[in-house]
Parts: C-alpha cells; structure tokens; sequence
C-alpha cells in the first residue's frame, strides 16, 4: 500500500460492503431462486472498490455462487447490468455468468465462484501468463462485439484537467473554464476546471514540467476516441483472479466502452510497476509492443493528472483503500511517463 508518495509494499484494502443479507427481501428472494436454494452462508468479496454488494454465497447443499448485486439509479446497478450484457464477450476471460435477475430497481448477477484469489503481488511467473492472457483479451475485444458503446474516452473527460488547472495556478491565473467562464478546456477537456487546491504546495514525485503534462492531456479526446476494441476499463491486480493452476482471469467487466486496443494493457502496466515490474520492457514484450508512443504518453499524463488530484483527496467513507491505490497508480503512471519522456 503506498502511504502518499512511498514506495509500495503490501496486501489490497477491502471495500465496507452492504451485505446481501441487508438486501430487500424481494432481492434475497431472486437470489435464493438463482442458487437454488435458501442462503446459508454469505461471504463478502476481500477486494475491489465499490461500495455495493459483491458476496460468495453458499446454498443448503453446497452449491454456490458469486453475486454482484445493486439498484439502478448511483451507476452501481447499472455496473451490474453491464457487467450481464458483457458476459457473452468476455467468455472464459471472466467467470461464467450463471443467471441474472432484474427485481425492481435491482439488478442481480450470479457468477461461478472462480477458485484463488484476486492478485495482491504480480511475481514474475505471472508475467508470461499476463502476456498471454492479453493477446486472449485481444482476440475477444477486436473489434468490438456488437454492444451498445460509448467512446472511454468521452466518459474520462470529465476527470481531466488536472494538470491544466495546476499549471494555470502556477501562473497566478483563474483555472481554465471555471463556472463564471463557462468555457471548455482547449482539446476538449472538463468544462469545469477541476479543484487542485490541495495539490499547490505539494511537489510532484517526477521531473515532467507542468506544461509538458497539460500539453498531453489536452490531447486525451482526439488521440483516444477512436478506437476499435471493448475496453474493460479497470484493469488491476484486484480485477484479476490467479487461480491455483496459475492462471488468471479477469473480474469486473463493468463498462459498455470502446477504445484503442492497446490500451487496457497500457492502463495495467503502471500496476505491474508497483510489484517491481518495468512497464516499458512489460509493453515490448507484449502483442502491443506497436502501440503509438505519443498516444500511450497522452494516455498516461491523462490518468496520471486524475490519480494525483484524486488519491490527495479525504478518504471516501467505505472505501478505505481507494486513496491509497490512486496515490500508487498516480505514482507508477507518472514515473513511467517520466521514462518515456527522456
Ligand atoms: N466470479 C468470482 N469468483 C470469485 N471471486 C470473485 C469473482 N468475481 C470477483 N471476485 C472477487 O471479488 C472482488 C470484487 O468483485 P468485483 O467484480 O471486482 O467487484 P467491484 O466492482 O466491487 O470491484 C474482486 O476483486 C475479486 O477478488
Ligand atoms: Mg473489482
């Protein structure tokens, strides 16, 4: 875990999750009727960070499942639902989709219960597994199945600017496209430039001007729209489960977006750094090695900016490791973008 800007030891903190058994009863119903059985056991899930229900639970006979369950109307629910129209593409990428069930606003997914545990430590046997797993990855997201998605890169807009709004403050001047100006960033970025209050005095752990950094990221729309594959979107070690052969499987497809190939892996290698793993040597060696430099740059300054200014944000109640992991994952993008630049 990395304490704001040290290097990183350590196991994946746990998200407070409500419990199936505080669900409605309508909800325990449907579920019971997935397992075939009344709930006899209910196991939350160590890791992840959404704060809603993610359980093993285990039948009168011993039959189980893995539930993922939550109401439409905050974006977790909706997570579910995705996660059930995207179980088709991701094949025995992920766990089986085993059932689903739609209880008012609820949307109910029953997964196998996949064996092992979500990585806390990438070793070095699991890199060749890795590689192999992503050139899997790419055989089923290119192209795109046929789904209903929208460009990542417009659904990252939002949480871009960071690095606009801390150069704009280096110079004394008012943020770009504050609400009295109400305009877009140039590239496209948040209309509202967001607050970077907490980062002024703080000094970034690289040697990247700040000008180089917004420059990047203000190219975030235009180099990343485009893009011919499904994108999982949250590739990390807490969405990857080694089972005992070994082999890894990837949880939590949660996201209806398309964008270029490469760069689910790109996202996933900073990740790797922080198990002690050189990303660029990670990115030679893998079926992406091709992946455009300058893009993959725009890329990284682009979620670099959002992790820094989120992971020096207060802690969110329930979700007591999401700091923490943006801190690290801000750490290891910028590093690496740190490498690239030289
Ligand atoms: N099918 C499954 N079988 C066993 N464990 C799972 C399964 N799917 C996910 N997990 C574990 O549960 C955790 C939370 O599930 P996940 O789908 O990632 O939800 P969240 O959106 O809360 O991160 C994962 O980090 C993983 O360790
Ligand atoms: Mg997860």
């Amino acid at each position: 875990v990395v304490r704001h800007d040290e290097q990183v030891t350590g196991a994946t903190p746990t998200a407070r999750r409500p419990l199936l058994g505080d669900a409605p009863t309508e909800v325990r119903e449907a579920v019971e009727d997935l397992l075939g059985s009344p709930v006899a056991g209910e196991q939350p899930a160590a890791g992840g960070f959404t704060a809603s229900i993610a359980s093993t639970v285990t039948g009168a006979h011993g039959s189980r499942l893995f539930i993922k369950a939550a109401p439409i109307g905050d974006g977790t629910g909706e997570a579910v639902a995705a996660g059930i129209t995207l179980a088709k593409a991701a094949g025995d990428l992920g766990a089986s989709l085993v059932g689903s069930a739609s209880v008012g606003a609820w949307r109910i997914a029953a997964y196998e219960v996949l064996q092992g545990e979500a990585v806390q430590h990438w070793t070095a046997e699991d890199i060749p597994r890795l590689l192999h797993l992503v050139e899997r990855l790419r055989e089923h997201t290119v192209p795109c199945p046929p789904l209903p998605t929208t460009p990542y890169a417009d659904a990252f807009t939002p949480l871009l600017g960071t690095w606009a709004a801390l150069l704009s403050a280096s110079r004394g001047e008012r943020a770009p496209g504050k609400p009295d100006t109400e305009q877009a960033a140039p590239g496209g970025g948040p209309a509202v430039a967001p607050a970077v209050e907490h980062l002024t005095h703080r000094r970034l752990p690289v040697d990247v001007p700040l000008e180089q950094l917004a420059d990047l990221e203000s190219k975030w729309l235009e180099t990343l729209s485009p893009g011919e594959a499904l994108h999982h979107g949250d590739l990390r070690r807490d969405n990857v489960i080694r089972e005992p052969s070994g082999r890894l499987r990837i949880v939590d497809w949660t996201h209806l977006w398309t964008a270029p190939a490469w760069l689910d892996l790109v996202r996933l290698l900073p990740d790797l750094a922080a198990s002690g793993h050189d990303p660029q040597t990670l990115l030679g060696a893998s079926c992406y090695a091709q992946a455009p430099p300058a893009d993959v740059n725009v890329a990284l300054a682009g979620w670099a900016g959002r992790a820094w200014r989120e992971g020096h944000l207060p802690e969110v109640t329930n979700l007591p490791g999401l700091r923490s992991m943006q801190r690290e994952q801000g750490l290891h993008t910028l590093r690496w973008l740190q490498e690239r630049l030289r």
